[in-house]
């Protein structure tokens, strides 16, 4: 059972560049922090938005899922 915090749609939609100062974006039921990330800023990535999650649109990406293992998981995201 992992210690980290249980994190809703909500609370991550609101992580999304423009209405909270932190960043972040869900993979695979995983939370990262993308705050610090230059290639996130205000939440946008190519065209990829933050604040949701982006599990069905890593294969539109050109590189693999090796980008998430330097992030820091915030929390796991909670199932609809
Ligand atoms: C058109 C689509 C995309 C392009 C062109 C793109 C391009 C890139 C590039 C060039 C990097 C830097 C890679 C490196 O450091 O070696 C990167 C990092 C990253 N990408 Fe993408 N990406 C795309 C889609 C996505 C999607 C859909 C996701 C999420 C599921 C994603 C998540 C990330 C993350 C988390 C990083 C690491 C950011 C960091 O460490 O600062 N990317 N991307």
């Amino acid at each position: 059972m992992s210690d980290l915090p249980v994190i809703t749609q909500q609370q991550l939609a609101l992580r999304n560049g423009q209405d909270k100062p932190e960043i972040w974006i869900a993979w695979q039921g995983k939370v990262y922090d993308v705050t610090h990330s230059r290639l996130w800023r205000n939440g946008k990535h190519y065209e990829h938005w933050a604040g949701q999650d982006l599990t069905a649109e890593l294969p539109d990406a050109p590189h693999t899922d090796y980008v998430f293992e330097k992030l820091k998981q915030v929390g796991v995201l909670q199932a609809e």
